[in-house]
């Protein structure tokens, strides 16, 4: 038995309705009537739902998110209101959500003020005691920022600050599949020993090409193999 789950990330919705060049509510749109069609067992928002954090345009999203009939999970980006999400979402800014065999962790890797993540002392013993503490056979952790050099335009300075105190987590812990972010609007995947490492693209513009607007959707197998499908509009 497999479950499946989409990521999208950087939605970058707004009061205004042009960001960063771009209407990002029609990009979004665009983005789930493709999913609507598709199946899959939960939607993970890896931050930037908004692109000021205003209640209105979390409201706006929330409208725009209707079309999808899955659980929802959020997370926050650095231009995300975190008091403001949460409120709107009802929600943590950290969660676990089980998916069969699986579990996905989400993080709240955001500094205040600041472009660049850090995983807290707290929030490094949410991941902890989520690992350690599961029946779920196999974790994949999600969070805003990328936790690897992104090997291309990218100023990796901008990334999270303290990749090494998560990595000193999963690597004691073999039942992590995979680690999953957005931020650097741009698709990529890496391997770290037996871990997958995806970058998800933004659903609004990327920042280093292709034009396109995209999402991912994983499948996760029940042998603990995770795979990835990059899906371009
Ligand atoms: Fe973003």
């Amino acid at each position: 038995m497999s479950t499946s789950f989409i990521q999208i990330s950087d939605c970058h919705i707004d009061d205004e309705k042009m960001v960063m060049d771009v209407d990002s509510v029609a990009n979004l749109e665009n983005i789930l009537n493709h999913i609507k069609s598709r199946t899959f067992d939960a939607l993970l928002v890896s931050g930037d739902l908004t692109h000021n954090g205003t209640p209105s345009a979390y409201k706006k999203l929330q409208e725009q998110l209707k079309v999808v009939d899955v659980d929802i999970h959020v997370m926050p980006g650095n231009h995300d209101d975190k008091r403001n999400l949460s409120q709107a979402f009802e929600t943590e800014l950290q969660n676990v959500i089980q998916l069969g065999d699986w579990q996905i962790i989400t993080l709240d890797s955001v500094q205040v003020n600041k472009v660049s993540g850090f995983l807290t002392k707290e929030q490094l013993l949410f991941l902890e005691e989520a690992i350690s503490e599961t029946h779920a056979k196999y974790s994949v952790v999600c969070l805003h920022h990328p936790i690897v050099p992104m090997r291309s335009d990218w100023d990796d300075e901008l990334s999270l600050e303290n990749p090494e105190d998560l990595f000193s987590i999963i690597d004691k812990h073999s039942n992590v599949k995979a680690v999953l972010w957005g931020h650097a609007h741009q698709s990529e995947v890496f391997d770290y020993n037996d871990i997958k490492l995806y970058s998800c693209p933004s659903t609004a513009l990327q920042f280093n090409g292709p034009g396109s607007i995209g999402y991912n959707h994983y499948t996760l197998h029940s042998d603990g193999k995770i795979a990835c499908e990059t899906r371009w509009l």
